[in-house]
């Protein structure tokens, strides 16, 4: 099948990547032509672990390839994926107009019977209004049909979630449409859910805002946990092992970040408000998200009396791990939170900080390696759960550390392990563990 992609940010090229892998020839289009020259090449402008791999395979195998130009884009191509970006306006909504300019771009150059594909996160109704813009506009006498077909990859796992996701949601007004998209998609062995157009893009809002509440839920717990003495990593276990409830999406932590939970959360409180209801529930689910790094904060602040000239480690900056994405990354807060208290803030991420470096506060003085971090500091902070992180030893801290107190936002280690070292560490909704010696 031959098959266009337009947009090349994560989704799309992920998209484009994947459905060249299994078989289709793909097209993907963006307008920044020293983009388009970089992917030419087998490089991807974001880092996804394996997609550069993929992209090289299918470039050579001559199954993906890349344009700026929309004419030669969709040139004989009979399925039309939109993936453009949704970015959130100051309200909360999601702003349509990069999506608005493709449908204009399909009606000026399709010259067959097409299939538009949206994979871009949409308020429900959308996928109805960009078939009116596409056909008001339309230059030659074709027929559109348009499919809402969203995306549940993660970040950083996008690669394996796109050949083993538990289900593709197709939403359709035309069976035809709908089947010829499951075909499409068949080589991925993944169960297809066919629905219509409006479901599959409540699907998409519904699904992110219940895993944003699951989130704060159990940071909610946490905080609980802290007060009365319980263990939440214990009580996440004990819950999680009711089926009804699953295991997944209960860490406790700093909250959510990335570009979908923050973004749709509020555009899903705003289609609700649009059509009149008061989404209580999510409201509190991103109040909630927004407090707990606050929560990291302040225990700091009743730690130290004061963090003037003190030096803090800071681990982490990546939204989470597997990922170079900044976007609305806790460490963004933390950081300008620290400096303004007069930290001297050391920090330290394996891929990010070069994307930190654009919204972090320029007195963050970044450093190449953890021990680096580590040297002298007067306290820890661990922001991103990377496996680097995770299998320091604890011995780490203890050797290079001035004072070796540790607030661990990310649950990264076992207190009873943490317990045989001379440090002092503060996780979250877990009992803090405070070496004697250290006192
Ligand atoms: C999320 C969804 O998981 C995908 O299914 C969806 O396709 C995607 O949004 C999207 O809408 O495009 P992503 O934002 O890449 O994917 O990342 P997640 O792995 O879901 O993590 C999101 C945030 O939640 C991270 O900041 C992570 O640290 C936090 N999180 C996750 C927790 O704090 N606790 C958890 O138990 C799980």
């Amino acid at each position: 099948m031959k098959i266009t992609v337009v947009g090349t940010g994560y989704v799309g090229l992920v998209t484009g990547t994947c459905l060249s892998e299994i078989g289709h020839t793909v097209t993907c289009i963006d307008i920044d032509q020293d983009k388009v020259n970089k992917m030419r090449s087998g490089q991807s402008p974001i880092y996804e672990p394996g997609l550069d791999e993929l992209m090289k395979k299918n470039i050579q195998e001559k199954r993906l390839f890349f344009t700026t130009n929309h004419k030669e884009g969709f040139s004989g191509v009979e399925v039309i994926y939109i993936a453009v970006g949704t970015p959130e306006k100051e309200d909360g909504s999601a702003n349509l107009s990069f999506v608005e300019q493709v449908g204009k771009d399909i009606a000026a150059n399709v010259e067959r019977d097409v299939i538009v594909v949206t994979k871009s996160t949409v308020p429900v109704g959308t996928n109805d209004w960009i078939k009116k813009v596409i056909e008001r506009n339309l230059v030659h006498n074709v027929k559109v049909d348009i499919v809402s077909n969203p995306e549940f990859l993660r970040e950083g796992a996008a690669i394996y979630d796109s050949f083993n996701g538990d289900r593709i949601v197709v939403g359709a007004d035309n069976e035809d449409a709908a089947n010829r998209i499951e075909e499409i998609n068949k080589p991925f062995g993944i169960p297809v859910f066919k629905t219509d157009i409006r479901s599959a893009e409540m699907i998409k809002y519904a699904a992110n805002a219940f895993l944003a509440t699951k989130i704060s839920f159990i940071n909610e717990i946490s905080n609980i946990c802290e007060k009365v003495g319980a263990n939440v990593e214990a009580v996440a276990n004990g819950m999680g092992q009711d089926n009804r409830i699953g295991s997944q999406f209960l860490n406790a932590g700093i909250g959510y970040g990335g570009s979908c939970f923050p973004k749709d959360t509020k555009a899903l409180v705003q289609i609700a408000g649009n059509v009149e209801y008061d989404f209580e529930l999510l409201k509190g689910v991103i109040h909630v998200n927004r407090k707990q790094q606050e929560i990291l904060l302040n225990k700091l602040n009743e730690r130290f009396e004061s963090l003037e000239g003190k030096k803090v480690a800071v681990l982490g900056l990546a939204f989470k791990p597997n990922t170079d994405d900044m976007r609305e990354a806790a460490s963004i807060v933390i950081t300008k939170h620290l400096i303004e208290k007069g930290a001297n803030v050391a920090a330290y991420d394996p891929v990010a900080m070069e994307n930190a470096k654009k919204v972090i506060d320029s007195k963050v003085h970044y450093v190449s390696n953890t021990t680096e971090a580590l040297k002298d500091a007067d306290v820890a902070l661990i922001l991103t759960e990377w496996n680097e992180f995770k299998d320091l030893e604890i011995g780490t801290f203890e050797e290079n550390m001035k004072q070796s107190v540790i607030f661990d936002g990310r649950n990264c280690y076992d207190p009873k392990i943490v317990e045989n070292y001379h440090v002092e560490y503060h996780s979250m909704g877990r009992p803090s563990v405070k070496n004697s010696k250290l006192v």
